[in-house]
């Protein structure tokens, strides 16, 4: 979810006024993904590079994020939507850490679709707390038969079907330390449209170009 700074500069507003209308982005987009029968929906809403951003913008996203939270959970009970929050969580403060586990633990019933919101997450520290898991947990004779498979379920979407398709918004090309391992094989779409513009016209647009990309993971035809 890109854009929701250059959305306030363009509009004269605050950044913090682009976060908060892309929270208004995000219901949309669940309830769209839900409408359109998508199964698993993950959000990359902060990563552990943020953590880098001027203390009282990390300070009103964390805010913002508690509010949405709150505000949001009987709306996603309701959709049956189960919510699951995944990253290096350890850096949340623990007001934070307490309602994601409130709140997954209220969604668990939901069964139309899983809502996965990456938070304090990057692809590289996955891999790097899968590796110290794996070596600590595993025989020496463990490690040398773990394969790909096995590996997955120490990185902590364990469980959760790879990517089919990432949409990046705000013409930003590149992946800036998402899923790294999970989007071996995954399909991009890319669209000039800010997140705070990015309702559900826009989601069913991109879920269109995928139903005509052509996955042949690496195979011939
Ligand atoms: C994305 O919008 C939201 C978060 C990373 C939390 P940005 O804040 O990156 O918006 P731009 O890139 O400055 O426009
Ligand atoms: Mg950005």
């Amino acid at each position: 979810m890109d854009g929701n700074g250059r959305w306030a500069k363009a509009r004269g507003k605050e950044r913090i006024q682009g976060h908060i209308e892309g929270v208004n982005s995000v219901r949309a987009c669940v309830e769209a993904a839900a409408r359109a029968g998508v199964r698993w929906l993950s959000l990359y809403a902060f990563s552990e590079e943020n953590w880098n951003r001027p203390a009282a913008e990390v300070q009103a996203l964390m805010k913002l994020m508690v509010q949405a939270l709150n505000n949001e959970i009987d709306n996603l009970v309701k959709n049956g939507i189960r919510l699951r929050v995944l990253g290096n969580l350890e850096r949340l403060g623990p007001e934070l850490q307490s309602l994601i586990e409130s709140m997954s633990a209220k969604t668990e019933g939901g069964e139309r679709m899983t809502l996965v919101i990456f938070l304090s997450y990057s692809g590289r520290w996955d891999i790097l707390q899968a590796v110290k898991r794996a070596s600590s947990e595993l025989s020496a004779q463990q490690l040398e038969a773990l394969d790909q498979d096995g590996f997955s379920r120490f990185l902590v979407t364990s469980g959760i079907p790879d990517p089919d398709l990432l949409i990046r918004t705000s013409g930003e090309q590149r992946i800036s330390n998402y899923l790294l391992w999970q989007c071996a094989y995954t399909e991009f779409y890319y669209t000039d449209t800010l997140w705070p513009d990015f309702r559900e016209p826009q989601l069913l647009e991109a879920l269109e170009a995928y139903a005509g990309r052509d996955r042949r993971y690496g195979k011939v035809k």
